[in-house]
């Protein structure tokens, strides 16, 4: 038997298409709070702290063993090449280059395409390039950061941009060259019209747009438009990761014209990026596109992760961002539950949890999700008892346990 969440996140479903949930309706059946995934001993079933835990699937060792083994940095890795034109194809772009992470991704996408210095580069103030880059755009690419706050608390919009762009020769001021935006935002989906209007009035003043799209494929998994394609011809450069989400367990691919993408291999080599026999790693990250992305299974994250959210909700809490993909942003305070309370509750019950946000992925299942409600009222009753209310919470900064 299901749980009520369980049965009940049917009905509060991220719109996942007919067919997918169809799918889901028909596995749900099978899938009892017992039965085991495929990933049954694998450490990311009950790990919620984020959706690059997922371990490397069967299918994908499996593709390691016919990979070719051709060195990439003589441009003789066929399986990587096949694939860079493959995705190429994919986003619409004449060029692509697989690379060691996002972070790099980010890194040569913007140094690539900035030029000389003074210039800056205009981003939302959560974004990961500003905040979780170990400070890399500042001594990669010399740039100054204009981090913004979206007014409306969720996405930037153009009104944002206008208000904090910087176009002037006024030698006190470093001109923003650069507008880079992040799709999904804390998992929630910048909308393509809002992207749109960004990016026509940055190339209007001559402003190139970077896409940081580490989670792009999460915002394309909810309805079947916009495209991967469609968010990605209004940009100049993309970031896509294969490890967040799609379970491969290494890489990201960048995007852009052919001069641009060749600038950013000559930056790869630089920064040490030059990968031997990449083919191991490009063939699973293939696994991971075409038996995760394009057979729809972002879905079971997304549905996973509005079961979480009505969990939450069960127990008397409220979430800070609306749940679009595969996070769910618990707001603790607010119901009252210690941090420190909520992970000691998971860590004795077998759940990773990296405080506030809450990540969903493929690889979790029903018992995971059952589980973490459990989590959820145990935590909530010991609050309620009053644990942990006048423990002072430590300020040291975690990158799993957002704030
Ligand atoms: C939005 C976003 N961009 C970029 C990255 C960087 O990816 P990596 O950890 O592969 O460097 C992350 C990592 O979680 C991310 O969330």
């Amino acid at each position: 038997m299901f749980s009520p969440v369980f049965r009940g996140a049917f009905i509060a479903s991220a719109r996942p298409s007919i067919s997918i949930l169809s799918q889901l309706r028909h596995q749900s059946r099978k899938m009892t709070s017992a039965t085991p995934n495929e990933w049954t001993n694998s450490p990311a079933e009950f790990d919620f702290r984020s959706d690059t835990v997922t371990t490397p699937s069967s299918s994908m060792l499996a593709a390691l063993t016919t990979a070719s083994l051709g060195d990439d940095v003589y441009n003789e890795s066929l399986t990587t090449n096949a694939l860079e034109a493959r995705l190429a194809k994919m986003f619409g772009k004449p060029s692509a280059l697989f690379v060691l992470s996002g972070t790099m991704g980010n890194q040569l996408c913007l140094r690539a395409l900035l030029q000389q210095p003074p210039y800056s580069i205009l981003c939302d103030s959560r974004s990961h390039i500003y905040l979780d880059e170990a400070g890399a755009t500042s001594l990669i690419s010399q740039a100054t950061l204009t981090p913004v706050v979206p007014a409306n608390g969720l996405y930037l919009t153009l009104e944002d941009v206008k208000k904090h762009v910087i176009i002037s020769d006024d030698i006190h001021y470093a001109p923003t060259k650069v507008i880079s935006l992040e799709n999904t935002i804390w998992g929630v989906i910048h909308p393509i019209e809002e992207i749109r209007r960004i990016s026509e009035f940055a190339h209007e003043h001559g402003i190139k747009v970077h896409l940081d799209g580490a989670r792009l494929w999460n915002a394309c998994s909810v309805t079947e438009t916009p495209t991967l394609e469609d968010y990605s011809e209004l940009v100049d450069t993309v970031t896509v990761c294969v490890s967040k989400s799609l379970g491969a367990p290494v890489g990201s691919f960048v995007f852009g014209d052919e001069k641009i993408v060749k600038k950013m291999n000559h930056i790869k080599k630089l920064l040490g990026g030059g990968i031997r026999q990449a083919g191991i790693l490009t063939a699973m990250a293939d696994v991971a596109v075409t038996e995760v992305f394009k057979k729809g299974r972002l879905s079971e994250a997304n549905y996973y992760a509005k079961m979480v959210e009505k969990a939450w909700k069960g127990v008397g809490g409220e979430t800070t961002l609306p749940v679009d993909t595969n996070a769910v942003w618990v707001d603790l305070e607010k119901r009252g539950v210690p941090e420190s309370v909520w992970q000691k509750v998971g860590d004795e019950m077998g759940v990773k949890l990296g405080g506030v946000r809450i990540m969903t992925h493929y690889q979790n299942s029903v018992r995971a999700i059952e589980k973490l409600e459990e989590v959820m009222q145990e935590a909530c009753r010991r609050a309620d008892a009053g644990e942990g209310r006048h423990e002072v919470e430590t300020l040291e900064k975690s990158y799993l346990s957002k704030q």
